[in-house]
């Protein structure tokens, strides 16, 4: 099994990440660490022990970052932002029993500051909120950057943002830290909204996962409701490819197909990829950046698609800009169909 540390902030979509990660017999999940995000740190880090109770699993969890590293500091970024502004796609707690488990004496960073070191150079991070804990671990201890096996993001967007007219949540939230992880040369792999929008979980697949009747499966139809009722909400329309692009234009790659009886389940994807690499289908090896100077483009994640830097810069990351929908399902209801045991 591949050994794995699930960096999160339930989060419905984490929460689902949390679950695969724990019953897929392809992962060994050594530790999850939460962090600062979709809410506050004490309710994503109630809600990471939640789901581990609920697995019924003895998987260590760790408190991480309260806040962004600097954003307080960003006078154009407002103070609590953006959580604030969050859609009810997430809801403040997980609609499971209260966590009567702890979290460890350890904060995140200083544990996968040991755990790193300690290791091989066989673990690897599956990162589904801002990237506080991985870039404060980083700062902590440096040498960990040739430790970790792979670092699979999910953040940004190549075409798609939903925190702002240019930025996607974990960067939005955490622009600094985001610049600083990938500023490094663990090998990374980024699932931006490009590629997780194109694997949306439908209606009638939670019928299915219902029909499968593990608690698990049952529960991840409940979140993924949730989240196609947080959606329709809103007014999606922009995200139908009804977008006008120029056919065979690399643009025209980066787009997909919303309906509204659909969700993204965005975290999950993180795991799934490195259970299956296969459901991500087309990606780009890029230099990849942050912009963190604070005004429209904060915490974009610019892809240089066109290597316009011509070598100058390194590639740092592969970006995925396709997925196969129908593999990631599958995966999800036939991991979720196990009893639990491990
Ligand atoms: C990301 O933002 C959060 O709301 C989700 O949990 C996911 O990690 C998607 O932009
Ligand atoms: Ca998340």
């Amino acid at each position: 099994p591949i050994k794995t540390i699930l960096d999160c902030d339930p989060g419905s979509d984490d929460a689902v990440a949390v679950m695969l990660a724990a019953l897929s017999p392809a992962i060994d999940l050594l530790g999850i660490t939460v962090v600062n995000g979709n809410r506050i740190l004490p309710k994503t880090l109630e809600n990471a022990l939640r789901v581990v109770q609920f697995l019924g699993q003895d998987i260590p969890v760790f408190a991480g970052a309260e806040t962004a590293l600097v954003s307080g500091l960003i006078k154009s970024r407002k103070p609590d932002l953006p959580r604030v502004t969050r859609n009810d796609s997430h809801g403040d707690y997980l609609q499971l029993p209260e966590a009567t488990i702890k979290p460890q004496p350890v904060r995140a960073a200083q544990w996968l500051v040991e755990t790193l070191m300690a290791s091989d150079g066989d673990i690897s991070i599956a990162a589904v909120g801002p990237l506080t804990n991985i870039a404060l671990a980083l700062r902590l201890e440096p040498k960990i950057e040739s430790k970790i096996k792979q670092l699979v993001i999910m953040g940004g967007g190549v075409a798609g943002s939903n925190a702002s007219a240019s930025a996607e949540f974990n960067f939005y939230a955490d622009p600094e830290s985001a610049k600083i992880v990938l500023d490094t040369t663990i090998p990374t792999m980024i699932l931006p909204l490009d590629a997780t929008w194109r694997a949306c979980i439908t209606l009638d697949q939670c019928t299915d996962l219902r029909a499968i009747g593990t608690p698990w499966a049952d529960y991840t139809a409940d979140l993924v409701e949730l989240r196609v009722r947080g959606l329709q909400v809103n007014d999606l329309s922009a995200h139908n490819s009804e977008l006008r692009h120029t056919p065979g234009t690399v643009s025209s790659t980066l787009l997909y197909r919303y309906e509204n009886d659909m969700a993204p389940v965005h975290d999950a994807m993180a795991v799934a990829y490195l259970i299956d690499p296969a459901v991500v289908t087309e990606y780009i090896e890029a230099n990849v950046d942050i912009d963190i100077a604070g005004g429209i483009a904060d915490g974009r994640l610019v892809v240089d698609l066109h290597n316009t830097k011509k070598g100058a810069a390194p590639i740092n990351a592969n970006v995925a800009v396709n997925s196969d929908g129908q593999r990631f399902y599958e995966l999800i209801s036939r991991t979720f169909a196990a009893d639990g045991a491990r």
